[in-house]
């Protein structure tokens, strides 16, 4: 449900099951399009119950945070942080305390970001409860992220369906963690899901260092195929075409 009017696209990084992929997905795309394709873009942490935007990120001693924003403590412009790839990062804090915070105002908050960016990307939380509600009342298009594996294509299906009760338009789903040894094949969860997949991201063992480095991979191994692959579906998320070109093809063949 579009519940404002501003000239930002808003993207929701949903799962429904936890730990799948929603932040690096996010930090990704986020960094993808402000640095390689020039794109004005915010990317916000709306899990507060387990927040790791600025985990991932290096940006976890930020003062402010979105909880302050929610709690009508701070103003929007007070709570950005610029990343290093130019993307402007809300991070949520990690406190225990802060755990369970009301977020109707997120709404308001999300307008006032839309007056600043092009597209901004929301991390969202794991589970249906109300964090994901308020974020998808927020979004006008979601991505899915899930793993080939039965229950998380199930909590994507449910995301699915919730996503279209909130009138947000379904993108598609992102498999991540490819491998060979997926227990679902791809038409499976084609069959399981009914939406398109818009981007098979391989399990890519330089994401977990990346994330221990608290750099998007698409930064800290640009050239591996995961980063190609978040590369791609940056590109096409705004139709634009990712080009490789020959010596990155090489760099990326021989894993580097
Ligand atoms: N393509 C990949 N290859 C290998 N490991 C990955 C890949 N993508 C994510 N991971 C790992 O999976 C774990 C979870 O990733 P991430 O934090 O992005 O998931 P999440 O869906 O945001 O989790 P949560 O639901 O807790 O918010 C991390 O430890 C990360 O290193
Ligand atoms: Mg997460």
């Amino acid at each position: 449900m579009l519940l404002f009017f501003g000239m930002a696209r808003v993207i929701g990084v949903f799962s429904g099951k936890g730990g799948v992929g929603k932040t690096t997905t996010t930090v990704n795309l986020g960094a993808t399009l402000s640095y390689e394709f020039n794109q004005n873009v915010t990317v916000v942490d709306t899990n507060t119950s387990s927040s790791c935007l600025a985990l991932h990120l290096g940006l976890h001693f930020s003062p402010l945070t979105i909880n302050s924003a929610l709690k009508g403590e701070s103003d929007v412009e007070d709570i950005i942080e610029i990343h290093g790839s130019n993307m402007k990062v809300i991070p949520a804090s990690l406190r225990l305390s802060d755990s369970f915070i009301d977020h109707s105002r997120l709404p308001q908050i999300i307008e006032q970001i839309s007056k600043i960016s092009d597209i901004i990307l929301l991390d969202t939380a794991p589970s249906i409860g109300a964090e994901t509600i308020w974020s998808l009342k927020c979004c006008d298009e979601a991505i899915i992220v899930t793993n080939p594996d039965l229950p998380s294509v199930i909590e994507a299906l449910k995301m699915i369906k919730l996503s279209r009760e909130y009138d947000v338009h379904v993108l598609g789903v992102v498999v991540n963690k490819y491998s060979k040894n997926n227990s679902l094949s791809l038409s499976e969860i084609y069959k399981i899901c009914n939406v398109p997949i818009i981007s098979l991201i391989p399990e890519d063992k330089n994401v977990p260092k990346s994330i221990s480095a608290k750099i998007p991979i698409t930064h800290y191994k640009p050239f591996s195929k995961s980063s190609i692959a978040f590369k791609k579906l940056a590109a096409d998320l705004i139709n634009a075409e990712y080009k490789q070109d020959l010596f990155s093809a090489i760099r990326s063949k021989l894993g580097f």
